[in-house]
């Protein structure tokens, strides 16, 4: 289901986990980063962004996923993410549908204590996709 992390990828983890420091999460204290990694092989950042009207906040993934579009780039190769030191964090469902939109990308990211390595659809087996089997689309990917 998942695997171990490569060098490469343990990088992005702790890159995303030196985003963590620059959060705004004062009403949950649970700060996060993430990386987004498009096919350009650049690395777009984000981090989880409260509001005092608390639906009106943001997920990490889902701000690296905007600056990563903001960018010119729609393809999602890879995503880590982290929370503070020590703590799990896998994308939480609705970044995980947020994620789908752009591909099925490697996902680096802390459960059980470890850093482990998923593909997006092992985490999201059915994305809602109006148009049909989002993960056929992307069976290239695979390899
Ligand atoms: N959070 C993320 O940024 N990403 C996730 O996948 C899980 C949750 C944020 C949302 C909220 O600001 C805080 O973590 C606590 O839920």
């Amino acid at each position: 289901m998942s695997r171990e992390p490569d060098a490469a990828e343990l990088r992005l983890f702790r890159e995303a986990e030196e985003l963590v420091t620059h959060a705004y999460a004062p009403y949950s204290g649970f700060p996060v980063g993430a990386v987004a990694v498009g096919p350009s092989g650049r690395r777009h950042h984000g981090v989880n962004v409260e509001n005092a009207s608390y639906p009106a906040g943001l997920c990490a993934e889902r701000a690296a996923v905007a600056a990563m579009v903001t960018s010119g780039e729609r393809r999602l190769r890879q995503v880590a993410v982290a929370a503070g030191p020590g703590c799990d964090c896998l994308p939480c469902g609705a970044c995980l549908q947020a994620l789908a939109e752009f591909g099925d990308p490697h996902v680096v990211a802390r459960t059980g204590g470890d850093v482990r390595v998923f593909r997006l659809h092992e985490l999201l087996t059915a994305p809602f996709a109006p148009g049909g089997d989002e993960w056929a689309a992307d069976e290239e990917d695979d390899a």
